[in-house]
């Protein structure tokens, strides 16, 4: 369950071809704002019937939180047109630590360690003017009612499958764990805390160990069977995937 919102005024809502609906993931899940919204009424006046694109801003885990965002605009009537996913450029273990340095401090930039600045690249942002590009002949001839896939051959959304594994176990664990939590006592209470403490701890652990195990049995896994690993790839990226055949008409 989410926060509570403040009542959004969407005027001529009925009228728009297509919905944009762009979120942050948290803890493997939509961020609650969205996932507030994706349960109130005014989403479900905006999104019955109308084509999205969905655009996601994460570290590099977004595919379970995509799943539960996909699942929701399907009940809404929505049709899912589009995905396009935006990650921290760095390396896995990088992000863990600036991410994580930048949730906890607000500081984005001058990272320990010599690492790369958390969040996305700046050059990414403003490479991202290639789906506004395509977007417009494509919706000036009303392509987007077609329901197929505006924004293929743009490299819109790209998935690690070792990430997408190691996500699966996480979102286990995250539910196994709130589930105990609740039980354990109320919130703010010290058998909470303690709970809270101890879980983090084990948090940090699985991420520190389960990350290289996975990405290392990645390269393990497409050498054993490449094909059947880079159709569980393209099957997660659909509908817009990763292609890069129109890159030379829409980003030179
Ligand atoms: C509370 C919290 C939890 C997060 N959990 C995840 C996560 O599970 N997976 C991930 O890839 N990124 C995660 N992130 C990183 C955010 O997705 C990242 O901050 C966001 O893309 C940046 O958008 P913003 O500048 O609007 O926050 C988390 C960030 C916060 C603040």
């Amino acid at each position: 369950m989410g926060p509570i919102l403040d009542p959004i005024e969407l005027p001529g809502a009925a009228d728009h071809a297509l919905v944009i609906l762009a979120y942050p993931v948290w803890y493997l899940a939509p961020a609650l704002p969205i996932a507030s919204f994706l349960n109130s009424p005014e989403a479900h006046a905006l999104l019955i019937g109308k084509p999205v694109i969905t655009v996601v801003t994460a570290r590099n885990m977004w595919v379970m939180a995509q799943q539960s965002v996909a699942r929701k605009l399907s009940g809404l009537g929505a049709h899912l047109l589009d995905h396009i996913a935006l990650v921290d450029p760095a390396p896995p273990l990088a992000t863990f630590i600036t991410t994580l340095r930048w949730v906890l401090s607000g500081k984005r930039q001058q990272q320990p360690l010599g690492l790369p600045d958390a969040g996305l690249a700046a050059a990414q942002i403003a490479q991202c003017r290639r789906f506004g590009l395509a977007l417009v002949p494509a919706l000036a001839a009303d392509h987007e009612q077609r329901g197929t896939a505006l924004l293929r051959g743009l490299e819109a959304c790209h998935v690690d499958p070792a990430l997408a594994w190691s996500e699966r176990i996480g979102f286990r664990s995250f539910y196994l764990w709130s589930l105990l939590l609740r039980r354990i006592g109320p919130q703010g209470s010290s058998a909470r805390r303690l709970g809270v403490l101890v879980y983090l701890c084990i948090l940090i652990i699985l991420i520190c160990t389960l990350v290289p195990i996975t990405l290392a049995l990645r390269k393990l896994v497409f050498a054993v069977s490449p094909a059947r690993a880079r159709a569980r790839q393209a099957a997660l990226e659909l509908p817009s995937g990763n292609g890069s055949e129109r890159m030379p008409e829409f980003a030179p």
